[in-house]
């Protein structure tokens, strides 16, 4: 079967690796779509994702597909059932695990980063990972499950309620994410501050947005009760809590470079009441992603930029392609 895979920093080849055979507990996916996201950067680049990927390995944590096979343990999926796969898989043993959160967990492992993912036709998981893909959510848009639960996480450690006033700092496709996802969560108000003037608009003109700011030229009031920074630069973070009215609640989504700092007022941390929030990977968060996707009331699809072969997969990784915001790759 085709696969691509990474065979060092920066290495990438198309080989034809024999199509896996499923252990009892597990599920032989045939790929319909992966996606690449900020993970697959730092993979490629020979730095961690949620976890450490030891080349040779077929990334493609965000992916769905088709079940070709399943082994005989297996219960609840049949050949044919439409599927996307939560990459992250728990020890279930370890203190984290044993406290209910098992996104901290320290065994972790990750289908498209410790074993072969969804950049090929044919890839396995355990079948606790695997969750059906309802009729109303494309194939293509289940491949955006994965990203879509790392918001939900996010979303879901705050307190939301509607007399909120929210703003998302990103024009990514994370941080258009996170804007129908606060509509979704009953935010009554979303304001989105980001640098590209037509995703901005975009926001504005399809998704509820109310004010937009273009921070390359725009102040940012410090109005608001909820502010979900998704860029991960010192400057944005800085942004995010400067942002803030009294009692607010800053969500510190981006990732930034390991030994990334950023200047903040403690004084202001103190007076204004604030919480200052981390939020890493989705544990359990994928039931919530499919029914809203299911439900339209979050719509992925104007946001895929990209879809691509995986021949074209090294050049994305590159940044030789321009403009991606989301790139999905078919593979056939
Ligand atoms: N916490 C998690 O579990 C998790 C999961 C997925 C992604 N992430 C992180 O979320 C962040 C966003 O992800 P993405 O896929 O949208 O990334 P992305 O690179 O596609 O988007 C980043 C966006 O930030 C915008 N931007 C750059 N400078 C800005 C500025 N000064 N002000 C406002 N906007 C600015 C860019 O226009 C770009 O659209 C990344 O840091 C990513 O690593 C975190
Ligand atoms: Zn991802
Ligand atoms: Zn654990």
């Amino acid at each position: 079967m085709k696969s691509l895979v990474l065979t060092g920093t920066k290495k990438m080849e198309i080989q034809d690796l024999q199509k896996p055979t499923p252990k009892a507990d597990e599920v032989l996916v045939n790929t319909k779509y992966a996606g690449i996201c900020g993970t697959d950067h730092a993979l490629y680049n020979g730095l961690p994702g949620s976890a450490n990927a030891v080349p040779p390995i077929v990334l493609g944590h965000e992916n769905s597909g088709i079940v070709a096979a399943v082994g005989s343990d297996v219960k609840g999926f049949k050949v044919g059932d439409r599927v996307t796969v939560d990459p992250n898989i728990y020890c279930g043993k370890c203190f984290y695990c044993r406290t209910g959160r098992p996104e901290l967990c320290d065994s972790l492992s990750a289908v498209g980063v410790t074993r072969n993912g969804g950049l090929e036709e044919y890839f396995t998981a355990p079948s606790e990972v695997v969750y059906h893909l309802p009729d109303e959510v494309s194939l293509k848009a289940g491949a955006t499950t994965e990203p879509l639960s790392c918001a939900v996480h996010g979303v879901q450690l705050l307190k939301l309620t509607p007399y909120q006033k929210a703003l998302v700092i990103g024009d990514g496709f994370m941080g258009q994410l996170f804007v129908q996802l606060l509509g979704a969560y009953g935010v009554h108000q979303v304001d989105l501050a980001g640098i590209i003037d037509d995703k901005l608009q975009l926001n504005k003109d399809k998704f509820g947005v109310t004010n937009i700011y273009n921070t390359t030229r725009d102040k940012i009031p410090s109005d608001y009760d909820v502010v979900i920074e998704a860029v991960g630069l010192p400057q944005t973070q800085e942004e995010a809590v400067e942002a803030t009215r009294k009692g607010a609640q800053v969500l510190m989504f981006g990732v930034g470079k390991p030994d990334q700092h950023f200047q903040m007022n403690t004084y202001e941390v103190y007076q204004k009441q604030l919480t200052i929030q981390g939020s890493f990977i989705n544990p359990r968060s994928f039931e919530d992603s499919i029914a809203l996707l299911a439900s339209g009331k979050v719509n992925v699809e104007p946001l895929i930029s990209h879809e691509l072969g995986l021949e074209q997969v090294a050049d994305v990784l590159e940044g030789k392609v321009a403009g991606v915001s989301k790139a999905v790759v078919k593979i056939d």
